[in-house]
């Protein structure tokens, strides 16, 4: 792989990258939740299906108090998961197929069963040990109250106080997931320690959990009324402790380390900021190499707000030298198909709750063309297991099963991010629908109807959605002018969206209400939905090779 990687310089520049959330991608052993076993039997999938990386979500030791992004051990693997030598095999089996492999970097938070947090808590305040993480005396008599009005993410605040001390510690998510202080160098050079250890074993990148966090503001200033929820990110300037300045030298002490490895290793940033130019700032030369944009994951599916969308994070990405990148969903999210299936065209926040019911037929319409729109733009994309396949939010997971602990700590108000993790359907008329052996029992339950999801029922189906990703995949690789690149908007009528790519391609997506005609073309390549005559139907997106001059 290394020497492929050395034939195709920039690789991450245009990548179309699958995300695997593992517990529910695809489980070998039986036991009802995902593993490298799992992955490993599905690589052959993947690699049909035309993309070119996988990330695969944290597969550390961790009690899994939030799905493993409370990190135990760095440098290993969650026995549920497999072990290290399955991890191994995975990467080289994964480069053998022509995949490469990110894996999850956690550096905001540990989990409170790690080692340093277990010996933070053995040794006296001011020691060392303590100073790996963020411990703070109580305000108030006796230290009772938390030291400032921090709110964690997942719901109440965001300190822990010590039973018999006046020390609290920070974690801006769960409890069992104390920050780490990113003031301490210790932490930069274990961090550095963790990198290498993955690089050795040959991963071709990370993925940067809250990549914006990292740093906080050392007078732990109270925030007042302003309490941003993590994926709502707000226009404060100089929040206390989302995107600070000091994180960019971190991402600059970590783009050494993995120039100095062969085949272009890459980082990508999760970072829910503002704009697109301070998301920019993450991928500026020297820093990180791309960076997920939620903003058209955010985005209302309205031709307008979207063209804006997209022209912004184009000018933004273009002023640092950075590809853009697209994403339509991720585990954190409503999948896109419940968004674009609400009656209201409005982007569906992420995390929002939504009792109205979805229309399927509209949402699935819809999230085709949204999916052509997205491997037609310039750059790189990412697409969440499962969207190849048109599942839907479960949106009525029984709350005795729901494990996100954005449930528990809003003490049900709101459901949280289970909807988007179901465990995937691969085949058969019944679950666990090829998940596990059959007999097994998923983590979550499956809904009877994604029987006409599974990848064996669709695979074959030219009119399926997963043959439409192929497809989409396939033109991608064997054409020119896909990926990194610029493109050129057409005029068209409202409610359209119509751009070309040199040196072939048209492509144009109705979010009007009426058919419109298609611009001169030489051949459709591809559409989302089937086209009469010359009319492009609405919540649709068309492929079309451009007419030779
Ligand atoms: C972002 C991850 O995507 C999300 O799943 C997790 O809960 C938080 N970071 C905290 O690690």
């Amino acid at each position: 792989m290394g020497k492929e990687t050395a034939e195709r310089p920039g690789w991450w520049r245009g990548a179309v990258i699958y995300q695997i959330y593992v517990r529910s991608f695809a489980d070998g052993d039986g036991n009802g939740v995902g593993d490298i076993a799992g992955i490993r039997s599905r690589l052959g999938y993947l690699r049909d299906l035309g993309v070119d990386a996988i990330w695969i979500t944290p597969w550390y030791p961790s009690p899994m108090a939030d799905g493993g992004y409370d990190v135990a051990d760095y440098c290993d693997i969650a026995p549920e998961f497999g072990t290290l030598a399955d991890a191994e095999a995975l990467i080289t089996e994964a480069h053998e197929h022509g995949l490469r492999v990110l894996i999850d970097l956690v550096p905001n938070h540990t989990s409170d069963r790690h080692r340093w947090f277990l010996e933070a808590l053995d040794s006296p305040p001011g020691s060392p040990q303590r100073d790996r993480y963020i411990f703070r005396t109580g305000s108030g008599p006796g230290g009772h109250q938390p030291p400032n009005d921090w709110q964690s993410a997942f719901g109440g605040s965001a300190w822990t106080r010590i039973p018999g001390e006046d020390q609290w510690y920070l974690h801006l998510f769960a409890p069992e997931q104390p920050d780490l202080n990113w003031e301490n160098r210790r932490v930069h050079e274990e961090f550095v320690d963790v990198l290498r250890f993955w690089l050795d074993r040959g991963v071709d990148g990370f993925r940067i959990d809250v990549a914006n966090s990292l740093v906080k503001d050392q007078t732990f200033p109270d925030i007042g009324p302003d309490h941003p929820d993590v994926l709502e990110p707000t226009e404060r300037v100089d929040h206390p402790h989302w995107d600070r300045e000091g994180v960019h030298d971190i991402y600059r002490e970590w783009r050494l380390i993995s120039d100095g490895y062969p085949g272009e290793r890459i980082f990508v940033a999760e970072a829910w900021v503002p704009t697109p130019y301070r998301l920019a700032r993450y991928v500026r030369p020297d820093e990180l190499h791309s960076a997920f944009n939620f903003d058209f994951l955010r985005c209302a599916w309205d031709a307008e707000r979207l063209r804006k969308t997209i022209n912004d994070n184009l000018d933004a990405m273009e002023q640092v030298g950075a590809p853009p990148t697209w994403v339509l969903s991720n585990h954190d999210v409503t999948r896109h198909l419940t968004r674009y299936g609400r009656s209201l065209t409005t982007g569906r926040g992420p995390r929002t709750e939504q009792l109205e019911p979805i229309d399927v037929e509209l949402g699935l319409r819809r999230a085709r063309a949204a999916a052509l729109l997205m491997l037609a733009l310039p750059g790189g994309a990412y697409v969440y297991q499962g969207e190849e396949l048109g599942l839907w939010e479960v949106e009525d997971l029984p709350d005795e099963v729901l494990q996100d602990p954005t449930f528990h700590r809003s003490g049900g108000n709101v459901r949280g991010r289970d909807g988007c993790r179901v465990p995937l359907p691969w085949s058969g008329d019944a679950p666990p629908f090829g998940f596990g052996p059959d007999g097994s029992v998923p983590w979550l339950p499956q809904p009877p109807e994604w029987k006409a999801l599974t990848a064996e029922a669709l695979r074959g189906d030219t009119a399926s959605i997963l043959e439409l990703y192929r497809s989409a995949l396939r033109i991608r690789r064997e054409l020119a002018g896909f990926g990194d690149g610029t493109l050129r908007w057409l005029d068209g009528p409202p409610g359209a969206l119509l751009f070309e790519r040199d040196p072939t391609l048209l492509c144009a997506v109705n979010l009007s209400a009426e058919p419109f005609r298609l611009p001169a073309h030489a051949e459709v390549m591809l559409a989302s939905g089937p086209i009469a005559g010359d009319l492009l139907p609405r919540d649709t997106a068309a492929w079309l090779r451009r007419p030779t001059p």
